[in-house]
């Protein structure tokens, strides 16, 4: 366990609403150099200087994720800003307001699967090619995982907002265990933070909430703590390690969704 944060600098996506601002506060508290991003620049300010006013050290972060030329501005942003030590690529789309209603990214792909999956590979590729974060990347992926249907990527022959959700939230795991095994340089961990917790992503959805933010928060915090023991390539169900389906363990759909998404990143990378 380590208690102390001091002297760590951790990028945290999404940080302006439910676990993510609960999870900048928390490391905020422990002694960490907290880097805030959104994409609601008033918002990402206003969280700065909340945690500026306690004595913290906290910066601003501003970027659409549904934008991949915006993920990859703020690889070269965060890059820039100098070191950094933990990733956690948090922010994420839930099921949506209305379930067939396919919505799509700035580029053109399906929304959570652009947001959720292509957005945190894009961003931990652009990183992780200039050394950071030096310690550990974790991955906020979710308890609902789906293969993704390799024949359509794009969602675009039938859709369902849920499916959507589980199949980009399965891929993040993938990749994680991919990078976990054919990287030893730091600690790639995923972690489900809860169910249906009380966050704005689970309101839109109309579903009564069985948890709070801050339990969330307190989930990947510890995930945060056992990739700076050292821990990787696991995927933990709130604080414990769990199985995620099968397919995120197989070398073969790691390889193939790692060339889908080099394939749809790569322009703007
Ligand atoms: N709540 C749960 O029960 C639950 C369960 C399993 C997994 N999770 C995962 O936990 C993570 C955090 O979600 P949450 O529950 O805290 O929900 P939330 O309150 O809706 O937070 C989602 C965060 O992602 C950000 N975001 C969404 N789209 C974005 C975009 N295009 N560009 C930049 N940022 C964007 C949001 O920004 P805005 O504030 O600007 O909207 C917000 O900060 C997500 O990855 C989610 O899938 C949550």
């Amino acid at each position: 366990m380590t208690d102390s944060l001091e002297g760590l600098r951790i990028a945290v996506t999404g940080a302006t609403s439910g676990i993510g601002e609960s999870l900048v506060r928390r490391l905020a508290e422990r002694g960490a150099a907290v880097l805030v991003h959104g994409r609601d620049a008033a918002r990402v300010h206003e969280i700065c200087a909340r945690l500026s006013a306690t004595g913290a050290t906290a910066r601003a972060f501003v970027a659409d994720l549904a934008s991949l030329s915006a993920v990859a501005q703020l690889g070269r942003d965060l890059t820039a800003n100098g070191s950094l030590d933990v990733l956690v690529n948090n922010a994420g789309v839930g099921f949506g307001a209305d379930r067939a209603l396919r919505e799509i990214s700035a580029d053109g792909l399906e929304l959570r699967f652009a947001v959720n999956f292509l957005a945190p590979f894009l961003l931990t590729e652009r990183l992780t090619s200039h050394g950071l974060p030096t310690r550990a990347v974790v991955n906020v992926s979710s308890i609902g995982q789906a293969p993704i249907d390799r024949a359509d990527l794009n969602s675009e022959r039938s859709y369902d907002g849920i499916l959507a959700y589980r199949r980009s939230k399965l891929a993040l795991i993938t990749d994680s265990f991919q990078r976990a095994a054919s990287d030893p340089t730091r600690a790639y961990l995923t972690v489900h933070p809860g169910t249906f917790l009380a966050t704005k992503m689970v309101r839109e959805a109309n579903i009564t909430p069985e948890g709070s933010a801050e339990s969330g928060a307190e989930a990947v915090m510890h995930v945060i703590e056992r990739a700076l023991d050292g821990q990787t390539g696991q995927y933990f169900d709130r604080s414990q390690p769990a199985e995620a389906l099968p397919n995120a363990s197989d070398p073969e759909a790691q390889h193939w969704l790692r060339a889908q998404a080099l394939r749809l990143t790569s322009p703007f990378a």
